[in-house]
């Protein structure tokens, strides 16, 4: 006999049928004379309920079968007699597969947490909160691909491993084979990297872009969905070291096509997971309802997760430049009451993540997009403003998360983009080919990068971005 999945039995299940179910026992309880095993097999939040007569069930069986446990069983779908479910398992056979010692068993059928789930990560998927996530993650996935595909995009492979550091933040993690112990020198005592496995230093990519660049210069439109790792020591609930990006690079483009993409882009995930996931966002918005009763009503939420999603996903991005938005923020009540850890005091301060949460939460309370930044605070290849002091940058900001999305319009033009180099000590000679793209057919383009992990924290409204990827990695965290 075929296994069917629960998702399907209680979707598609018809009363009558013979079926075979294989999955993970979340609660068992019962009397002496019937067994009640509510059972979960990931293909949704939902668990099916397995009724088991106890005068013709094997006795020893049953007693190896406890939480965590997998198991098989093969019965007749009938009518649930009790509330909460349409359908159940009378059950003919049950075959233990796999045993989970309840003396050892970390998860029990009561409310664990994230804390303790971090410490168990191997074993969180097991949760209603963590197979919740994981679906939407993967919905988020698929949702991205969709968006791009449907709309003429290229997803391109960039590397991992590279020789440049994008951002020149040099927070970047080295990629070698020397042996720790033994690195070989130069004459002058420097670290000889040409007798390094790639001849050259090398790291783990810190974003895709320069490379997506390249390819939207012959490709068009392109984006590039891959792992990042940043070295920045920043022990917050929104930094991961390793974390997944989405880049699209857009020849063409303006800095206001780019701020189009970006809040079309996020709306279309939005409601894509509004449409795709509504179960699980269902269990999660209980979830949060729940969390917030334990938090001062100022800190409490204005809107409930499902609300929240619905009113993003319909209502217009507010677009701001930084220049005004310095002045909302000089002028704003905990500027002057000194409420912000970093007051503003002037022009060319760069954003904490607490003012971007005052501009989105507390003032405008919608997504703000924020443009054309002070170049002193951005990366040389943005495109340079004709106020020579600005440049056309956009970042995205979300409430509860602050930056979402970071992005610009490209420096195009070869002498303004050397000169920005040199102006920054960013090595032109290493990034010769970069500059070829310039030299050669260089157009108008633009681009931006979404933090996933970013994304799939706003679409399930969990707190801490460690609880949205299965694996996280942290500074003194790389257990799993
Ligand atoms: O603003 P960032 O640093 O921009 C870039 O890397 C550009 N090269 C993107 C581009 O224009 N193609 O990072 C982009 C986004 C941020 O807005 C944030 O959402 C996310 O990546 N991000 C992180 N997410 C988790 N942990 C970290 N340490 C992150 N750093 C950035
Ligand atoms: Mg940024």
């Amino acid at each position: 006999m075929k296994r069917s999945e629960v998702k399907h039995l209680l979707t598609e299940g018809k009363v009558g049928t013979e079926v075979l179910v294989k999955a993970w026992v979340r609660t068992k309880r019962g009397s002496k004379n019937v067994s009640f095993i509510a059972l979960n097999d990931g293909s949704t939040i939902n668990n099916i309920q397995v009724v088991v007569d106890m005068e013709t069930a094997d006795e020893a069986v049953l007693n190896r079968i406890s939480t965590g446990a997998c198991i098989a069983v093969k019965g007749k779908l009938v009518e649930s007699q009790g509330s909460g479910q349409k359908i159940e398992i009378e059950a003919t056979d049950v075959e233990v597969l796999g045993e989970a010692n309840p003396d050892e068993y970390p998860l029990q059928p009561k409310k664990h947490s994230l804390e303790f789930l971090r410490e168990i990560a191997h074993l969180r998927f097991r949760t209603n909160t963590f197979s919740a996530i994981t679906r939407i993650r993967h919905a988020m996935i698929f949702g991205i691909h969709e968006f791009f595909n449907n709309k003429g995009f290229y997803n391109i492979h960039t590397p991992i491993i590279t020789g440049s550091d994008a951002e020149g933040a040099g927070e970047t993690f080295k990629v070698t084979n020397f042996e720790l112990d033994d690195i070989p020198k130069t004459v002058e005592g420097e670290v000889d990297f040409k007798s390094d496995f790639f001849g050259k230093e090398t790291n783990l990519t810190v974003s895709g872009q320069l490379e997506g660049e390249l390819a939207a210069m012959a490709m068009g439109k392109i984006y590039t969905f891959g792992p990042t790792f940043r070295a920045e020591n920043s022990n917050t609930t929104r930094h991961l070291a390793e974390f997944w990006m989405i880049e699209p690079e857009v020849a063409f483009a303006d800095l206001n096509e780019n701020m189009d993409l970006g809040e079309d882009l996020l709306k279309y995930l939005i409601n894509y997971a509004l449409e795709n996931c509504a179960d699980d966002l269902a269990f999660l918005d209980a979830r949060l309802v729940e969390e917030e009763k334990n938090k001062k009503a100022e800190e409490r939420s204005p809107m409930a997760l499902i609300e929240k999603l619905k009113f993003v996903g319909e209502n217009d991005f507010e677009r701001v430049t930084y220049t005004d938005a310095i002045n909302i923020l000089r002028n704003s009540k905990p500027n002057k009451k000194k409420k912000f850890n970093y007051l503003i005091d002037g022009w060319g301060a760069d954003l904490q993540s607490e003012h971007e949460r005052f501009l989105v939460e507390k003032h405008f309370k919608k997504p703000v997009i924020l443009y054309n930044y002070p170049k002193d605070i951005k990366s040389f290849y943005m495109r340079q403003n004709d106020d020579e002091k600005t440049v056309g940058a956009m970042d995205i900001l979300f409430p509860g998360i602050g930056e979402i999305v970071g992005g610009s319009q490209r420096e195009e033009r070869m002498e303004k983009l050397e000169q920005r180099m040199t102006e920054m000590n960013v090595p032109k000679d290493e990034l010769w080919w970069y500059l070829d793209s310039r030299k050669f057919g260089t157009a108008p383009h633009s681009g931006f990068g979404l933090g996933f992990e970013r994304l799939v924290l706003f679409v399930t409204g969990m707190a801490n971005i460690r609880d949205v990827i299965p694996f996280p990695r942290t500074p003194k965290n790389a257990e799993f």
